[in-house]
């Protein structure tokens, strides 16, 4: 996968490189991660790429014509060009599934008070990450490429596997436990210690109902809970 990011800051996304999971998938060539100054596609003398928006209003936008021109710089056949804003489908993980499944996203990032709607026609889809104003789509963005990173296959290994945690199938993952055994009088569950693998996963799959019950109750009623979650939840 490769990323193109459009942005008037492309070094907020040099502690994105350099570090874990995404540090490693560069290294090893599952994703390629390149940042386009916006800026550098205004054909103004001093680099402005915003202006006032007509009608009035506070703030500026982000003039079209360097918008257009970033995109027309990376794009191909096989790219699909993203405007991360407050007004896109809110992200989820079958979201972030798909997106990962493309060859090359272009991220548009917007600044100010967002973008001339007319840079709008360039776009194919609209995401934002939650119901809620961020100062620019950077934040957005490198949310973007991390979710969708860690689900193309190979960025993580065995041990970090997807298919167990919160959110695949709907449901939050179960609560874990590490070493020691007994911490301020609290004990990790007998069962984990049994080494009965069966007894061991039927517990796993209480404990995650019982947290998404607790916590995350919405969650449920999109799943389509399979007969054995049903008859737990029911005893
Ligand atoms: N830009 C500003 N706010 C945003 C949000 N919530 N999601 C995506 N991009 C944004």
């Amino acid at each position: 996968m490769k990323y193109s990011v459009l942005t008037l800051f492309p070094e907020f996304f040099e502690g994105l490189k350099q570090f874990s999971i995404i540090k490693r998938a560069i290294e090893d060539g599952y994703i390629d991660i390149e940042t386009i100054n916006i800026r550098d596609f205004s054909k103004n003398k001093h680099h402005k790429v915003d202006d006032y928006p007509y009608g009035g209003g506070p703030g500026m936008l982000m003039q079209v014509e360097p918008i257009r021109d970033a995109i027309a710089s990376c794009k191909t056949d096989r790219s699909h060009v993203v405007y991360l804003s407050p007004q896109g489908r809110v992200l989820d993980q079958n979201k972030l599934k798909e997106l990962a499944t493309y060859d090359h996203l272009i991220l548009l990032n917007g600044h100010y008070e967002g973008i001339d709607a007319r840079a709008l026609r360039y776009v194919d889809e609209e995401i934002s990450i939650g119901d809620y104003v961020l100062t620019g789509g950077e934040i957005a963005s490198m949310v973007l490429i991390d979710g969708t990173s860690r689900m193309i296959n190979g960025v993580l290994s065995s041990e970090e596997s997807y298919s167990n945690e919160s959110h695949y199938n709907h449901l939050l993952e179960h609560p874990q436990y590490t070493r020691p055994q007994t911490f301020e009088g609290m004990e990790v569950p007998a069962v984990l210690l049994s080494g009965d693998h069966a007894k061991v996963a039927h517990y796993n799959k209480v404990e995650a109902l019982r947290a998404t019950l607790m916590k995350r109750p919405d969650l449920l009623s999109e799943n389509k809970l399979t007969t054995e979650e049903l008859k737990i939840i029911k005893s």
